[in-house]
Order: structure tokens, then C-alpha cells, then sequence
């Protein structure tokens, strides 16, 4: 058993998204040109390459898995932290040695990173063909095109109303139980550490039919998982009238009693949960300024929306929370935290991001984050040190002064604190039964089935007779701070 508690631990490192990179699986058939899409970042991106795929195809593009059988490679960047740029000019380099050999290659770069550089990789750097930004995707045919016919390849521009909600994504990765659907795009919050709102432009919401339409069809198709995506899930507002642009025209025109359909996450949560009792539903990212008691009672409503919320805190201080930009105070996070105790219980699932070291912050700051974790009690964090991005609020007004021993020690200090929240979580689910949707085999044995219960954490049991896509009543008998273990009850 200690062999198998290993491996589900170096497994569920996968769980740190971010930097994370992603593969396009073999599809092309004989005599299509090939596409290779590798994805950087959040699951946004990785979601939004789903769409690239199913535009591409449309042009004759069939996808590979492989980068040196590829006429086109995609690399789906992300700017978020220092290091995530990093690794994709590694990679490009790599991609450009393939292309000294084969010249017809053509190499693009899409994503966060093409658009905070815009044609600097282009016309500077000289190391790609296509430069196109998170809203310029359904221009990619035209600007192969372009490059096909010896000109330049860019296209940044950031829409205000592009939601891509008529593509139906082809899946990329898929396991065929879970999937990704896209709600919303950009971020209207300008939280002082963050480069998205440049990089993903204004705030909207795609159309909820739609949204409905394609979890329908998931279901249809055998899928038993959506999670809702966007930056700000809460700030989701949509409205039949189309000329109202952006979150604060909707309610604007709420305010003046206009009879427009306008629906709101909460409504949107509860249109996807009906689409059927066995389609679980996931949603990311909640803001805690942002999530109202409306939402987690339609949590509590529905067995099937899962009782997990991420809800990054960023930092337990007052005055950092404020230099951020987050717009809350340690208060104002505490009270949405007992408020999901309240209304959904202590077995819902919390989970943060956290950075260490942000500018100016003292040691008695960073403390009160380590304190803030302890009430909130997290059943797992994705955690960084502050990495400061160029153009953002906080480069030009703040100093980076926190040094990088400084900086990785309370980094560390809140990795091992949520080691042990995680771990202390974990061990009160001994003993309970869960309810588990099987996603696939464990990495490890083809005997164990692996799988995540309603609130999101991994649990690992004896395959017996059961199959991936089926729930299963499972037992937990042990645990790690990363998996539960346990056996299928009746
Ligand atoms: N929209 C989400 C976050 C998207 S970015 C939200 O508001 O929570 C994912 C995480 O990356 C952030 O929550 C933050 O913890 C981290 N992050 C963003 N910018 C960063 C930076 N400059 N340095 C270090 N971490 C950063
Ligand atoms: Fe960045 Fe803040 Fe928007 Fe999240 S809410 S994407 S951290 S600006
Ligand atoms: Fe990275 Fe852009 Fe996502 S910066 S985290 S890929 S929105």
C-alpha cells in the first residue's frame, strides 16, 4: 500500500494547474494537414485551445500528438508568473530547431503571452509565424493564410463581445467524463499583482442557451461532469437586449425595470444542474467579493452541483488584500467562509490560491495569512510567490522588495501548513462513505479505479467490476494529505 500512497502522491501534482502544460491527442485522418496545440496556464486556456481545434478542423487541420509529424504547431501560452513565459521560449526554441529542418513549418503563438507581447515574438524576436490573442481565434484560417502567402501572421486585438458560445469545442484531452464549458470571458477586477485584464481584456458572459446546449449535448454524448469556467464565476451576467455591453449596462437597465431576460450565475447554475440529475456540476473560479448566499443556496438546492468552491483569499491581511486591489478585507473573506459553513456545511470543499511575499508585505502579514488559512480550514491551496508582471498596477506603483529567500520561506511556511490542513481534512472523511465519480484507472495499478467525490477530492479504490463515467458508494478506510483510499460499498 505505501508503493500506492507514493505514486497518488506524485499524481495529484497534476492538480497544480497553473503551468501546467496539455497535448492535442491524435485525430487527423490520411491527407489532412497536421495540427499540434500544446496549452500552457489555467483551464481556460486549455479550454480555449479546444475551440482553436474545432476552427482548425473546419479548415482541413486534423490534430497530432506529436510535434515533429505537425504542419502547424500552436503554442497556447500563459503570462501569469515569470516562470510560465519562461518555459514556453524554451519550447520555442525547441520548435524552431524542428523548423530549421522542415521549413514549411509554420509555428504560432496564441494565448496570454501573444498578447502582452504582441508582434514583439514576430517581428523583434523573430521566432514564431503567428502571433493571436485570446479574442482573435476564429481569425487563425485567415492568418495562415497570410503567412501560406509570404506576409506576417498577428492579430491581438481583445474583443468586447467575442464568446465563441457558437463553436462546439472538439475535446482535446478528454477522459470522456469530464469536461471544461467556457461561461465567460476576460476580468473586469484589477487586482494589482494580475496581468489577465490585459491579457484577456473586458469582462462578458456568454449566452446561457448556449451554455445549456452544450452540456446537453456532453450528457448526450456520455459525459458526467461540466465545470463552468471563467476568472470571475460569480460576476456572470447575460441579457437578451445585445446592445447592452459588459456587467454594469445589465444592471443598469435592471435597475430601471427594464423586461429584458437577464440571468445571473445563480439562474445559470440552476439551468445547468437541471439539464440532468446525473450531470455533476463543477464551476471555477469564485470571487470572494463577488459569491452571494443566492449561490450557495442553489448549491444546496442541487445534489448535483458538487459542494466544492475555490475561493482564492490571495493573502489573510487587511492592508496586502488592499495594495492587491481585492476589495475585501480578512473580515469581509471570513464572513463568506462562514457563510458556506452555514448554508452548505463543513463537509463542502474550500480551496485557495495564496501568494507569499507580495510587496511590502511584513512578517506579522504573511503570519496572518498562515491564521487565515487555520479558521478557513482549506482542503487544498495552489500556492506561489509573488512573481511581478510588467504593466500591471502593482509594478508601477510598488516596489518588488521582498527578497527571493524571503519570499520562498513564506511560501514554503504556507505549503506546509496547508500540508497539514489537508492531511487533518482528509482523515475526518475516514470511515465516511462518498459518493465517487470513476474517471479513469489509477497511474499506478489497472486494479484501482480513481476518481473525486462531490467536493473535489481524489479518491482511489479496488476496481472490482466497476467502470469509468459510473458513480460509485465508497468507504474510505485511509487516507494521504493528496488521496483518500477506500473500497466500493453496496
Ligand atoms: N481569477 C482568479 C485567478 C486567476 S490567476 C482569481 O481571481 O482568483 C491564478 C492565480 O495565480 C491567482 O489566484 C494568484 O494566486 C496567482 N497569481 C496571479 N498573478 C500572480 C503573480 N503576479 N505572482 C504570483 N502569483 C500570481
Ligand atoms: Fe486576475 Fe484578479 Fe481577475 Fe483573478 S480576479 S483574473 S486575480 S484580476
Ligand atoms: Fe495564464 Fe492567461 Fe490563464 S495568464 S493563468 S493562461 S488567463
Amino acid at each position: 500500500m505505501s508503493d500506492l500512497i507514493k505514486d497518488i502522491e506524485i499524481v495529484d501534482k497534476s492538480k497544480e494547474v497553473c503551468d501546467v502544460v496539455n497535448v492535442s491527442k491524435d485525430n487527423a485522418v490520411a491527407g489532412q494537414r497536421k495540427l499540434y496545440i500544446e496549452s500552457y496556464g489555467c483551464q481556460m486556456n486549455f479550454s480555449d485551445s479546444e475551440i482553436v481545434a474545432s476552427i482548425m478542423q473546419k479548415e482541413g487541420f486534423g490534430t497530432t500528438s506529436n510535434f515533429e509529424d505537425a504542419d502547424l504547431i500552436f503554442l497556447n501560452t500563459c503570462s501569469i508568473r515569470e516562470k510560465a513565459e519562461q518555459t514556453v521560449r524554451k519550447r520555442l526554441t525547441q520548435f524552431n530547431k524542428v523548423k530549421a529542418d522542415k521549413p514549411a513549418l509554420l509555428v504560432g503563438v496564441l494565448g496570454c503571452m501573444a498578447e502582452r507581447l504582441k508582434s514583439q515574438l514576430l517581428e523583434e524576436e523573430k521566432i514564431v509565424d503567428i502571433v493571436a490573442g485570446p479574442d482573435a481565434y476564429r481569425d487563425l484560417p485567415g492568418l495562415v493564410a497570410e503567412v501560406d502567402d509570404g506576409n506576417k501572421g498577428v492579430n491581438v486585438f481583445l474583443s468586447r463581445e467575442e464568446t465563441y458560445a457558437d463553436i462546439t469545442p472538439v475535446r482535446l484531452n478528454s477522459n470522456g467524463i469530464t469536461a471544461f464549458i467556457s461561461i465567460m470571458r476576460g476580468c473586469d477586477n484589477m487586482c494589482s499583482f494580475c496581468v489577465v485584464p490585459f491579457t484577456r481584456g473586458r469582462e462578458r458572459s456568454r449566452d446561457p442557451h448556449s451554455i445549456v446546449a452544450e452540456a446537453q449535448e456532453l450528457f448526450a454524448k456520455g459525459y458526467k461532469e461540466v465545470t463552468l469556467l471563467g476568472q470571475n464565476v460569480d460576476s456572470y451576467k447575460w441579457s437578451s437586449d445585445d446592445s447592452l455591453k459588459g456587467k454594469a449596462q445589465i444592471e443598469k437597465a435592471e435597475k430601471k425595470g427594464s423586461d429584458v431576460e437577464v440571468v445571473n450565475f445563480a439562474n445559470l447554475l440552476e439551468m445547468v444542474a437541471k439539464v440532468n440529475p446525473d450531470l455533476r456540476v463543477r464551476f471555477s473560479t469564485s470571487h470572494p467579493k463577488d459569491i452571494t448566499d443566492e449561490v450557495l443556496h442553489t448549491m444546496a438546492a442541487y445534489e448535483n452541483i458538487c459542494k466544492y468552491i475555490h475561493l482564492p483569499a490571495q493573502s489573510g491581511n487587511t492592508r496586502v488584500l488592499d495594495i492587491m486591489n481585492r476589495t475585501y478585507t480578512r473580515e469581509e473573506y471570513i464572513d463568506r467562509v462562514d457563510a458556506i459553513r452555514r448554508i452548505l456545511g463543513d463537509d463542502c470543499g474550500i480551496s485557495s490560491d495564496m501568494i507569499a511575499g507580495f510587496c511590502t508585505e511584513t512578517e506579522e502579514e504573511h503570519k496572518e495569512t498562515i491564521t487565515l488559512m487555520d479558521y478557513a480550514k482549506y482542503d487544498f491551496s495552489y500556492m506561489f510567490f509573488y512573481s511581478e508582471r510588467p504593466g500591471t498596477l502593482a509594478a508601477k506603483k510598488f516596489e518588488d522588495d521582498i527578497p527571493l529567500e524571503v519570499k520562498k520561506r513564506r511560501l514554503k511556511e504556507i505549503i506546509d501548513k496547508q500540508a497539514e490542513l489537508s492531511l487533518e481534512r482528509n482523515k475526518r472523511d475516514v470511515g465516511r462513505v462518498y459518493k465517487v465519480l470513476v474517471e479513469g484507472t489509477s497511474k499506478r495499478s489497472e486494479e484501482q479505479l480513481k476518481g473525486r467525490n462531490s467536493a473535489n477530492k481524489v479518491v482511489v479504490f479496488p476496481r472490482e467490476s466497476y467502470n469509468p463515467g459510473e458513480y460509485v458508494n465508497v468507504k474510505i478506510t485511509e487516507c494521504t494529505a493528496a488521496t483518500l483510499i477506500g473500497e466500493a460499498v453496496d
